[in-house]
C-alpha cells in the first residue's frame, strides 16, 4: 500500500514517521509513504501557495493549483490514486471501521489543508473524500494525516509483531481493550489479579473477555449496539447488565 501526502510542511511528517512500528514497516517495504512538498507544483519565484481570500476577511487560503498539480503527478507517476482524501474537521469522522476500509486500497493520497483555509474548489473537484479525526480544530492537515496512516499500517499484514495483539486493539471488534499488566507480580502495594498470575489460560481468556465488556459497558456503553460478540460474551454482558442494573439494550 502507497500512502501519498501532499503538504507545507513535509518535515513535521517524515519526523513523525521516523521511528516506531511505522518506520519499521517502511524499512521493511510493507508500506510506501510518498511526502510530497506542496510548493514544488507551484510556478512562481517565490513557490507561492496561499493567497488572500476572496470576498476578504482574515487568514489566508491555500491556492489551488498547486495542489490539483501535486495529485496529477502523482496519478501520472503510479496510476490515478484509489481516493484521494482531504483530511478536515468538515469530514466524516475517522473510525477503526474507516481505517480498515482504506487498508483495503493500495494508493490512498492525503491532502493536508490548513485550518484556517483551503480553496474550496478541492473539496469540490480533487478529494474523493472528506475525512475528520475528531470534534476539535487543529492548525492543520498533518497530524490528522499521521494517525491516518498509523492506524491503517497497523492492519496491514505483517506490520505488528503479533496479529492477536491487533485483533485485539480497542474498537477493532467494538470494544475496548483488556488491561495489559507485566512483571513485577506486586509493585508499591499494587498486585497484578490473581487469575493472570495464575497460568489458568481458560480462566485467563474469560477474564479478559469480561474486563473488556465492563470497561466498554463503563466508559463507552455507545459502542456495544454494534460490536460483535460470540455467544460467551453475549453472557457475560447480560450479567454484567443485570449486577449493575443496566438496562438490556441490544435485545
Ligand atoms: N484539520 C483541522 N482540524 C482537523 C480535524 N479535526 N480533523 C481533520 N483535519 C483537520
Amino acid at each position: 500500500m502507497q500512502f501519498d501526502i501532499v503538504t507545507i510542511f513535509p518535515r513535521m511528517i517524515e519526523a513523525a514517521l521516523a521511528d516506531g512500528i511505522v518506520a519499521r514497516a517502511l524499512q521493511r517495504d510493507l508500506l510506501r509513504v510518498k511526502v510530497r512538498d506542496l510548493r514544488e507544483f507551484t510556478d512562481d519565484r517565490h513557490r507561492t501557495v496561499d493567497d488572500v481570500p476572496y470576498g476578504g476577511g482574515p487568514g489566508m487560503v491555500l491556492k489551488p493549483e498547486p495542489i490539483f498539480r501535486a495529485v496529477d503527478a502523482i496519478a501520472k507517476e503510479g496510476g490515478a490514486p484509489q481516493a484521494v482524501v482531504l483530511v478536515s474537521p468538515h469530514g466524516r469522522r475517522f473510525t477503526q471501521t474507516e481505517a480498515a476500509r482504506l487498508a483495503g486500497l493500495s494508493r490512498v493520497t492525503i491532502l493536508c489543508g490548513r485550518y484556517e483555509g483551503i480553496d474550496d474548489r478541492v473539496r469540490e473537484g480533487l478529494a474523493t473524500e472528506e475525512v475528520s479525526i475528531g470534534d476539535y480544530v487543529l492548525s492543520g492537515g498533518e497530524l490528522p494525516a499521521l494517525v491516518i496512516v498509523d492506524t491503517v499500517a497497523r492492519l496491514i499484514p505483517g506490520v505488528v509483531g503479533d496479529e492477536d495483539s491487533v485483533a485485539d486493539d480497542s474498537f477493532s471488534r467494538g470494544l475496548l481493550d483488556f488491561p495489559h499488566f507485566t512483571r513485577p507480580a506486586e509493585f508499591r502495594d499494587l498486585k497484578v489479579p490473581d487469575v493472570l498470575v495464575s497460568g489458568h489460560h481458560g480462566e485467563i481468556r474469560k477474564w479478559r473477555k469480561r474486563q473488556a465488556l465492563e470497561l466498554t459497558l463503563d466508559r463507552r456503553p455507545d459502542l456495544l449496539v454494534d460490536a460483535e460478540l460470540d455467544v460467551e460474551e453475549q453472557e457475560i454482558l447480560r450479567e454484567l447488565m443485570e449486577q449493575k442494573g443496566v438496562a438490556h439494550g441490544r435485545d
